[in-house]
């Protein structure tokens, strides 16, 4: 199987690839794409070096399969194009995530919606992945009436320019500004862009692709999103309100068993999941399990992951397994 990785020298394609290579994905073919300006630039998978080329070109060469992340505006025009060329496109942009005929998936939850005439498929937002791979077991069991989220995300969910404007400031250096103040030693409660309704659009985001993975429209979210200066992953402290009540032990083993997610929870010992150990790793780390004593029904929880690896990369790996075993390219 030929594949084309778009966006293949950014920081998700990047990941992509490096995940391709590590899961050993069947492919025959890769062609790396990128912008004008990367176009010969060379990149190396499995240890052999691959050209960049234009979107056109990876068109004409008919790969089954192409890896979208290179901006929204770039799928917007483009996926369309492959799609037309019959090229199954898995896109991690926001472009179709809300379009009503493009299915919004994470392998854990809703692979088996997926038909072999999806030919662009949607990724969802990093900070909505994690968090709904540890939601659907207890949503499974009790029923989500309602979730409170706050994240911590990592620097390297604004890509290349991001990381960049970090480490200049720590090394004391002028360089381009990918946010509009010091991210080091800051905290920023704004990702992407505000809205009329006084929310950002990460935020609404978390709040419509939670329901749309979920495939339940009546689960209320309510998000604050928060940039903070660690590379590592996305942080996220839940707050879950069922609609009956749970047993702690219970709700822990749901967890620990459900498929993704690793329970990093003891106390006694201070282990809980953080960015530094969520790194290059795969899974959804998922501790600080304890009961809201507030209200009824409630449990609060910390949930981490990479957002490079399980929020974008990984995901769309998956998702290209899926259609792999299932024959539906
Ligand atoms: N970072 C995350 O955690 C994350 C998570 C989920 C989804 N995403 C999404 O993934 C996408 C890429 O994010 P990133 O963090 O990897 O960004 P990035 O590091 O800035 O990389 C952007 C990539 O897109 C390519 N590109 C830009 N304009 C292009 C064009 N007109 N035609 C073809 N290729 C073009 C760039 O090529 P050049 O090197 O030639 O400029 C580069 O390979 C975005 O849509 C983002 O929203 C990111």
């Amino acid at each position: 199987m030929k594949i084309a990785v778009v966006g293949a020298t950014g920081l998700v394609g990047t990941k992509m690839l490096q995940v391709l290579e590590e899961r050993n994905f069947p492919l025959t073919g890769l062609l790396p794409v990128a912008s004008e300006r990367s176009i010969g630039k060379e990149i190396t998978f499995k240890g052999k070096p691959y050209k960049v080329v234009s979107m056109q070109d990876a068109i004409d060469a008919r790969p089954q399969l192409a890896l979208f992340s290179a901006g929204g505006d770039t799928s917007k025009e483009w996926a369309p194009r492959f799609a037309e060329a019959g090229i199954t496109v898995i896109d991690n942009s926001s472009a179709w995530r809300m379009d009503p005929s493009k299915k919004l998936v994470v392998p854990e939850v809703n692979a088996q919606t997926l038909v072999a005439s999806d030919k662009i498929i949607a990724n969802p937002n990093c900070s909505t992945i994690q968090m709904v791979v540890a939601l659907k077991p207890l949503h499974d069991r009790y029923k989500i009436k309602r979730v409170v989220v706050s994240t911590y995300q990592s620097v390297t969910g604004t890509g290349k320019a991001a990381v960049d404007q970090l480490y200049n400031e720590r090394a004391g250096k002028e360089g381009p500004m990918a946010y509009k103040y010091p991210i080091d030693l800051n905290a920023l409660p704004q990702i992407d862009v505000f809205l009329d309704n006084g929310y950002t659009k990460e935020e609404m985001k978390m709040v419509n692709e939670t329901k749309k993975i979920m495939g339940d429209e009546s689960i209320r979210v309510t998000a604050t999103t928060v940039r903070i200066p660690t590379v590592g992953g996305h942080s996220e402290s839940v707050n879950i309100e069922f609609g009956e009540d749970f047993d702690l032990g219970e709700l822990r083993d749901l967890l620990s068993g459900a498929p993704g997610v690793v329970v990093q929870d003891d106390p006694a010992q201070q282990i809980y999941p953080m960015p530094l150990w969520a790194h290059d790793k795969d899974d959804v780390f998922v501790g600080r399990i304890r009961r809201d004593e507030t209200q009824p029904n409630t449990v609060n929880m910390w949930i981490v992951s990479d957002n490079l690896r399980k929020g974008a990369a990984t995901n769309a790996v998956q998702i290209a397994e899926y259609l792999v075993q299932n024959g539906l390219l």
